[in-house]
Formats: C-alpha cells, structure tokens, sequence
C-alpha cells in the first residue's frame, strides 16, 4: 500500500500536482501580504505564531481523501482530489479552521470496492483522519462506508448518488443529489422535451449506479407514458458490445438510456455508431469526465446527460470557481466532481468551524443539521438521511463541450416526501 499513500502537508501534495506557471496563487498570495499589512489585525488572521500565554489548540486536523487515482474512472478521482486541495489551500490560506491547518491523506483505490474499504480502515485507525470525503463511484462508497461509519469517522461523498450509500449509517453523508431523483430527470427530459415515447436501455449490471438508474429510468419513463422496449446488458471493461446494439437497433427505439460509466461509455458509443445508430445517447452524471472526449470522439455528439452542475453557468460563483480552478490545474476546465468535491470539503470545514471541535459526535450532529450552505453546485442542506437535496442540468454534448439545456428542480419537501421517498422533480425551466 505505500506507493499508493500520501501521507504530506497539503502543500507538498499539492506541489506535486502543479503546473509550473501559478499566477492565481502568486496574485493571491501579494493580496494575502497586502491585507495583512492593510487591514487591522482582528480583522484578518495572518499571525502563524502562537503568541504566549494562547493555549488554543494549533495541531493539524488531519482529512482523509481517496478515490480512483489510477483505475478504469480514474478521472473521477483525479478531478475529485483537484477539488478537495484547492478548497484546502484556500482555508489554509486564510488561516485554517479556528486556527487550525488541514492536512489532508490521499489514497487510490484504483476503482475498487474491496481496495476503498482497505484504505478507509488505514485512512481512520492507522492515519486516525478526523473525517474523510470520499468515495467516487457509488460502489466504492457502499464497499467503504461501513468502514467509516463502525470507526465512528464522518464520510462525506462528494458525488455518489446511489440511494443505499447514506442508508449505512448516521455517520454518512453525501453532497449531492440521489439516483431516484436522477433516473427521473432523465425521463422527463426524454418523454417531455425530447417527445421520446419509447426507450432502449443499455446497464452495467456488476454497478449499483447503473442498475439504480436503470429502475428508476424506467419507472418514470414508464409512468409517463413511454415503454422500454428493449434492455441489454453488459459488465465494465468489456470491449464488445455489438450483440447487445444490434438487438436494441432492431427494436427501433427513439432514444437509447446509458446509465454507465464514461470508458464504457465511450466505446458503446463508437460501436454504436459503425452500427449505423443514430438515435440520441442518454446518460447520467458517470459520464461527465475529460476522458470522454479523448476516447469517443465525436461518436457521443448529440448525446444528453443529466448532471450536477454547468461550467457554462454563468452565476458569478461558478464563473469563479472556474476560474480559479483554470488557475490552479492548468486551464483545465472543472467536471461535476470536482465542483462537488470542492463543496463537500467546504461543507465539512463549515460544519467543524460551526461545532467548534473535530470531536466525532459533535461534528456528525453538525453535519447533520448543514442548512443553506451555497456551494458552486447549489445549495446544500442535509435531509433526515443525510443527503443533500439540490437540481440537477441536462447537458447537451457536442463538439468537445457541455451545453446547458435545463436545470431541473426537486419538489419542495413535503410534496415529494408524500410522492416518494426521494425528492423527485417537479419543473423544469430554461435559462
Ligand atoms: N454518481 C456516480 C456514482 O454514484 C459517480 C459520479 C458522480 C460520476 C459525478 C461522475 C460525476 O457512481
């Protein structure tokens, strides 16, 4: 496991990832001087000295990160740990949390299930993190949580939408929005705006994401009025797809669902196409990575997916967020799970700030009660089973690029908690 652990300060980690030309953090850092020369001293912390007879505690609080460094999603990890040490530099830099610095622990679960639990039981009784946010993909999360959640170590997914994630205990936490919710924007989108009356689905059938979002596809699209016509399935890695696409060619559907992964995705595409498919390719957040691009080509153009968030938003807190993370990582444009990595390490340090002590029930029960926190992908407030509620966009790909379509709310509490279980959504508007 030790070429996999980094144990550094953040600024060593975050050395190790930089590009070599950093204006946004030389610009912040004669700004930091200057504010500290400027403004008053109780208005900005600037001091690193413990001054005497300042018994405040000035330790490390000690972050655990992990996710799919090097695996078959590795952008989801590599976008995620963007995100968590961009937000970490800005708190550190503004003088950390009550005072206190985060260092944070990375670890690569290479896409594993079984290898995210290993790390999890390092990352909490080896490394004895206070809090971790992680895991990526949906099956990593539900492998690592009961981990997490028998150490009594506060999990904050950024990004795993899976239903049963936030079910394994109170000590699991999710910033984003659920499968349920997700499945159904998609249908809307498909029956209403799309005018699709029958669909085609294509599952990965080893993922708890895509089987999820398979069901609950399926049940709106279904109430609505829509059939599937024809569902096929298939396992990650798998390199030929061509059986599954002809029987879905034949049952003419108007628009194909594929709720899998990005590197499955983009070799289905390809194969789709030299089949002569041309109907419209829908998906979900899995989808959303750099890498798409690079392996299908323009074989995904045309295609839509429901995500968390649009670079292309033009609210003044994304435009910023994109543009000091184009800074930090070299102009690399920011996907759906770097934004929410970033929100969910922000959350987690409001939520310590809040309760005053990294002290595990106190810091669970402020989790617990996050109200209103404006994060880059909505606002975030925890429900009763600790997810967050929040709209999703559809995006159009086309060219290399995420189009905005719409943004997609869920009811308002109570009528979605009599609908169903979940928040499901209820209007949708264009920008
Ligand atoms: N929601 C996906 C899952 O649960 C992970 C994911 C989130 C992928 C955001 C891309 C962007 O497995």
């Amino acid at each position: 496991m030790g070429n996999r652990s980094e144990v550094l300060p953040v600024y060593q980690v975050y050395k190790q990832s930089q590009p070599t030309h950093k204006p946004g953090r030389i610009a912040r850092a004669v700004l930091l001087i200057l504010a500290c020369v400027v403004l008053p001293a109780s208005a900005v912390s600037c001091a690193r000295q413990q001054q005497p007879g300042d018994t405040r505690d000035r330790s490390t609080i000690k972050i655990g990160y992990f996710g799919d460094l090097s695996g078959p999603t590795f952008n989801f990890g590599q976008s995620a740990k963007n995100g968590v040490l961009m937000a970490v530099e800005e708190v550190n830099q503004a003088g950390g949390i009550n005072g206190r610095k985060i260092d944070i622990v990375i670890e690569d679960d290479e896409g594993s299930p079984e290898l995210a639990a290993t790390v999890v039981n390092k990352l909490t009784r080896q490394d004895k993190v206070i809090a971790l946010i992680a895991g990526g993909a949906s099956g990593s999360s539900l492998a690592a949580g009961p981990n997490a959640q028998s150490a009594k170590v506060p999990m904050i997914s950024p990004s795993s939408t899976n239903p049963a994630v936030t079910q394994i205990g109170d000590y699991i936490f999710r910033a984003c929005f659920v499968d349920p919710f997700q499945g159904e924007v998609m249908a809307k989108f498909s029956y209403n705006s799309l005018q699709a009356k029958t669909a085609a689905i294509m599952l990965d059938f080893n993922s708890p994401y895509s089987r999820d979002l398979t069901e609950f596809f399926e049940l709106s699209f279904t109430k609505l009025g829509g059939r599937v016509i024809s569902k096929q399935s298939y396992s990650q890695g798998d390199l030929d797809f061509k059986g599954q696409l002809s029987s879905i060619s034949s049952a003419k559907p108007d628009v194909i669902y594929l709720p899998g992964y990005y590197g499955d995705i983009a070799v289905i595409a390809k194969q789709a196409r030299q089949l002569g498919i041309t109907q419209p390719l829908l998906g979900g957040d899995g989808w959303d990575a750099p890498e798409l691009w690079q392996l299908a080509g323009d074989s995904i153009n045309g295609s839509y997916i429901s995500n968390h968030y649009s670079a292309d938003d033009p609210s003044p807190a994304i435009q910023k967020f994109v543009h000091d993370y184009k800074l930090h990582w070299g102009n690399l444009t920011p996907d759906a799970h770097a934004a929410l990595a970033y929100d969910a390490m922000r959350f987690l340090v409001e939520a310590i700030q809040r309760a005053g002590t990294t002290e595990v029930e106190k810091l669970r029960d402020a989790l617990a009660q996050t109200k209103d926190f404006s994060g880059v992908t909505g606002i975030i407030s925890m429900d009763s089973e600790r997810n967050a509620v929040k709209p999703a966009v559809i995006l159009k790909l086309q060219d290399g690029r995420y189009i905005y379509q719409e943004t997609i709310h869920p009811e308002a509490p109570d009528s979605a908690a009599k609908a169903s279980p979940s928040a499901s959504p209820s209007k949708s508007r264009k920008k």
